[in-house]
């Protein structure tokens, strides 16, 4: 067991207790979903909807690796495909398995690690692939999948080697490497445009709640408890100066959609192991 394997992801978990979304990606907008969080689920339905169709006609068995609360599975189970999922995160496991069948086969380890002896058809992810070492990654899926088995990847790539996004691939990079280790790309689809509502909500949540919420608490720590402030500031200035400019300086970066446009792309690519 790696020593990281346990790690909550917390930010994941901010999209999950406090926008209460159902799944843990951009989603896919249309012109009508309302600009709320309920237009945000609606979106996410048709996110799985649209990917789902990416799938070819002759899968049958699916890995869902990075499987977040397992919504993307439940759809996949509907369709009637045999389904095993994986996901390192702890949190996200009691969601996962709250939302799937009891006998769900779940592999709680991070996919480059994956140790399960089935192979299988397909293997989806779904936003996941930009938390993993690419070359890794592609060693993997080309191990775990059966004789011209199907990678499925849905992500936001960075168009070269810019500061925004930074933890992101690089589009020519992840290609290259996925046709260094035998994969060859048969389909794109392109929704970048259709996910950028999701930067707009984000926006306005964060200034609508986030923001006025915390300066709450920082106000009234600094008129009422100013001693724990100072004791917490002694012990964890550090941390705090960090969540400073996440919240200030990268969140609001993160969120500007002009930026996005011009420096991300958000794919569904389909490869196939050849
Ligand atoms: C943005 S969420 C997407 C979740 C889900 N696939 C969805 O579309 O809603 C990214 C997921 O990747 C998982 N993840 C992170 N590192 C991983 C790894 N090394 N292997 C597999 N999954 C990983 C996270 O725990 C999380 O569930």
């Amino acid at each position: 067991m790696s020593s990281d394997k346990k790690k909550t992801d917390w930010g994941l978990r901010f999209y999950l207790d406090v926008l209460k979304l159902e799944s843990l990606h951009l989603g896919l907008w249309d012109k009508e979903d309302s600009f709320t969080v309920e237009g945000m689920q609606a979106a996410q339905r048709r996110y799985t909807e649209e990917l789902l169709k990416m799938i070819p006609s002759k899968v049958k068995t699916v890995l869902d690796a990075g499987c977040g609360t397992g919504t993307t599975s439940v759809k996949l189970l509907e369709e009637k495909y045999e389904v095993e999922v994986l996901n390192p995160d702890p949190y996200q496991k009691d969601l996962a398995l709250n939302n799937l069948p009891k006998d769900i086969v779940y592999h709680q380890e991070k996919f480059e690690e994956y140790s399960g002896e089935n192979k299988f058809d397909l293997i989806l992810m779904s936003e996941s692939s930009q938390y993993m070492d690419t070359s890794l990654m592609a060693e993997k899926a080309y191990q775990s999948l059966n004789k011209e088995g199907y990678l499925l990847v849905a992500d936001y790539l960075r168009k070269s080697d810019t500061e925004f996004y930074k933890t992101c691939k690089i589009k020519s990079e992840f290609l290259n490497t996925l046709k260094e280790k035998g994969f060859k790309l048969e389909k794109t689809k392109d929704i970048t445009e259709a996910t950028i509502p999701t930067l707009s909500l984000g926006k306005k949540l964060f200034n609508d709640f986030a923001d006025p919420i915390l300066k709450i608490i920082v106000d009234y720590m600094e008129e009422d408890q100013p001693r724990i402030k100072k004791a917490i500031s002694f012990l964890a200035s550090k941390k705090l100066a960090k969540v400073n400019y996440y919240l200030y300086e990268k969140m609001p970066d993160k969120l500007n959609e002009d930026k996005f446009r011009e420096n991300m792309e958000y794919l569904f690519l389909l490869f196939k192991k050849s």
